[in-house]
């Protein structure tokens, strides 16, 4: 990985976990709940949807700081979806951030109120930070609220997970699979940039473009997840490898092979780089970022 975008990430991912950490204090909360929700979200992670967030508003030429709640939010919201997704119910997992899963340690009932609690959580977080903001009108928060509850919610990620279990056992074909990919991993990648794009008060063209962007970066993503799911190592990937295979889980690398998943990734990359340089935003930190989702390896 280029330098410049590995100090990137790792100042912007400081950053945002020194923000988790005061995220969840300053409410009276059941112990075991806030210790559960404490746990997955101070976990680790990449913190890539925070960081998109971010460097969308660097793009555009605002503050940083304006899109923290945000970002936190968006955070919150993806590891109630982790916590769920790792659920015996769902993918039955056991390992994630390198960490046992949350119901390993705190029990099933409980790992599903430190989910529920999180994505709640968000919204509040969301609405209470913007407020009154000085800089952000009510309209652009409302919007960014609508675009979040929408894409997080059953036309989008939980629209994806229900098609992906759904999908299990069974051979789908790549209409149906790049639904899946698209909603239950893509549409919270659109809503991180749309929403930060709104922040920003960008014009309806660059929203356009921003939303290109992600909707390519955001199957290439899961495609990346799925190659990892085969390549990968687990110590590295801080969850079981191989374990889409156990679950006969439908991927790329199971549909169209390993080399003919790797490809499609790299159109997907070229064209979201297309859509930033068609909009002026080439020499944003987007564009490594973009490359960044194809040659992460965990
Ligand atoms: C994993 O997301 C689940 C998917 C949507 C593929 P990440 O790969 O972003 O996981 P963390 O946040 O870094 O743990
Ligand atoms: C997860 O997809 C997508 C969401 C959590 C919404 P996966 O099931 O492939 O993610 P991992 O591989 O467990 O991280
Ligand atoms: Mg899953
Ligand atoms: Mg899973
Ligand atoms: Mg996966």
């Amino acid at each position: 990985m280029n330098q410049a975008l590995s100090l990137y990430l790792q100042e912007k991912a400081a950053l945002i976990e020194q923000h988790l950490r005061t995220a969840l204090e300053r409410e009276e909360v059941p112990v075991r709940l806030y210790e559960a929700m404490a746990y997955s979200l101070l976990a680790g992670g990449k913190r890539l949807r925070p960081i998109l967030v971010l460097a969308v508003l660097e793009a555009l030429g605002k503050p940083v700081e304006r899109g923290i709640p945000f970002a936190v939010a968006l955070e919150m919201i993806h590891t109630y979806s982790l916590i769920h997704d790792d659920l015996p119910a769902m993918d039955d997992d056991d390992w994630r951030r390198g960490k046992p899963t949350n119901h390993k340690v705190f029990g099933e009932a409980t790992a599903i109120l430190a989910g529920d609690a999180l994505l709640t959580r968000a919204f509040a977080s969301i609405a209470e930070a913007y407020l009154h903001h000085p800089e952000v009108k009510p309209e652009h928060v409302l919007r960014l609220i609508a675009e979040l509850g929408r894409r997080a919610g059953a036309p989008g990620m939980v629209g994806g997970q229900m098609a992906d279990m759904e999908g299990e056992g069974r051979s789908l074909d790549l209409t149906e699979l790049e639904y899946i990919h698209r909603h239950k991993t893509g549409d919270l990648l659109v809503a991180a940039l749309r929403g930060a794009a709104y922040l920003a008060d960008a014009s309806p063209e660059l929203v356009e473009a921003l939303t290109r962007y992600g909707m390519n970066i955001g199957l290439a993503f899961q495609i990346q997840d799925d190659i990892l799911d085969v390549e990968g190592d687990t110590a590295q990937l801080g969850k079981t490898a191989g374990s889409d295979l156990a679950r006969q889980k439908a991927t790329y690398p199971a549909l169209i092979g390993l080399e003919a998943s790797k490809q499609k990734l790299a159109q997907l990359i070229a064209e979201a780089k297309e859509a930033l340089t068609e909009a002026g935003l080439g020499d944003s930190m987007l564009m490594p970022l973009a490359d960044y989702i194809m040659e992460r390896t965990h």
